[in-house]
């Protein structure tokens, strides 16, 4: 992915241990296609040294506001006129403490004083001991930060250098990484509530035994992701998928048709948009055994029955709130052929006003896919691309929709 192409940063770092992780942040920034100016406080180059920042981000490292390599003198406002946002990472106690007061002693905090602030987003990732980070002051300066204008990346939780374990470790480089990305995407969900189900479901013959299928989960995992990255408060029901949780979003885990329908029916209740990815499965055995099932010498296999699965989709789409509009249903159907014919054909039978088709084969698993969207008005196609890709598109006409 490129998603920081042609997105120039200033990453400024301030002093703390955190700063051996944003060797990491600069090569993940350049990676996704950004440029990178670094700019350090002198605390900063007690704990790393400008030389590998230099050859990470290919650029002179800049750490003084006298630097006469600029030829105006004027390092501050030259590279903060030039950013796309100024990242600091880490960002310490006593930076943002400074920043809170708008003070200038040294070039980093110059620069952000100097920067058009409507221009030049400020974006900050704390890091600091425990204590100093649920420090009333720090709290409270974040706080104010927030309401200057500055968008703040949280903290980790975990052991820190120091021996303690708690709050105010910075946040690792991917993590970072994916906040500055879902940044720069288009609020087009803010305020809205989005559920989405996603991965398969396991239906029990016994204790160890089920039938299941091969959906990954990676397509509702993007749509997950890029609801969230679209402002919306996201709400993800999973099946059993080994798929990390894309950032800032709650996830709830089950395993059946059963717990999926128990878990998704609460939170549909308040939602704005239900987006239906999960392959659930279409029948579960009728009874699972309580022991496992042992051969019993005679040569037969046991003889299962099935019983149907709730359908989640239509259950939902035929609540009073998905009835009254104020839910939107967005339904996915993977078929192996006649994919238009059999799209709309499900969009009428489930009751929703906008169903997904893609071919179920050739999308289990991959990263890649391809979308036919099908409403009541016709149908359009969202060529093939990475699954964030596409789910940011399909969000996007969501938006449009609602
Ligand atoms: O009927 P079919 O499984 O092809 O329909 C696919 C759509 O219905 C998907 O959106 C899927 O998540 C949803 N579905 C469901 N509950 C089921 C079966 C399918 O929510 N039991």
């Amino acid at each position: 992915m490129n998603d920081l192409a042609g997105r120039h940063f200033v990453l400024g770092l301030s002093g703390g241990i955190a700063c051996y992780k944003a060797a990491e942040l600069c090569r993940a920034l350049i990676k996704e296609g950004a440029t990178v100016q670094v700019v350090m406080t002198e605390a900063a180059e007690h704990f790393i040294t400008a030389v590998t920042m230099q050859a990470l981000s290919n650029r002179p490292v800049y750490g003084s506001q006298w630097d006469s390599r600029e030829p105006n003198n004027m390092p501050h406002i030259n590279l903060s006129r030039e950013a796309d946002a100024i990242l600091i990472a880490p960002c310490s106690a006593d930076f943002m403490a400074k920043l809170l007061h708008g003070r200038a002693d040294e070039l980093l905090s110059l620069m952000c004083l100097a920067r058009p602030i409507d221009k030049v987003p400020l974006l900050l990732a704390p890091a600091m001991n425990r204590e100093m980070w649920a420090h009333p002051a720090t709290q409270r300066n974040m706080m104010q930060l927030a309401a200057d204008g500055a968008h703040i990346l949280g903290v980790g939780s975990g052991f820190q250098a120091c021996g303690e374990t708690g709050d105010g470790r910075m946040l690792e480089p991917p993590e970072l990484l994916e906040d500055i990305i879902a940044f720069f995407q288009p609020k087009l969900l803010a305020g809205k509530r989005v559920l989405v189900t996603a991965g398969p479901t396991f239906e029990a013959i016994d204790p160890v035994r089920g039938i299941t299928n091969r959906s990954s989960g990676k397509m509702g995992f993007a749509i997950a992701r890029a609801a969230r990255e679209a402002g919306a408060d996201v709400t993800l029901v999973a099946g059993p998928v080994s798929l990390p949780t894309p950032r800032g979003i709650t996830r709830i885990d089950v395993r059946s048709a059963e717990d999926m329908l128990r878990a998704t029916m609460p939170q549909a209740q308040s939602a704005d948009v239900f987006v239906a990815t999960a392959a659930v499965a279409d029948w579960r055995p009728a009874s699972a055994s309580d022991h496992k099932i042992k051969k019993d010498g005679s040569g037969k296999p046991p003889e299962l029955t099935f019983t149907e699965n709730p359908d989640i989709l239509a259950t939902v789409a035929q609540s009073a709130r998905a009835k009254s509009a104020a839910l939107f249903c967005v339904g996915f159907a993977a078929e192996s052929h006649d994919l238009a014919a059999n799209a709309q054909a499900k969009r009428v039978r489930k009751g929703v006003p906008l169903l997904v088709g893609n071919i179920g084969p050739a999308t289990f698993g991959a990263d890649d896919n391809a979308l036919l969207l099908v409403d009541d008005k016709g149908m359009r196609e969202i060529p093939r691309a990475s699954k964030l890709q596409l789910a940011r598109e399909l969000v996007a006409d969501i938006a449009q929709r609602l």
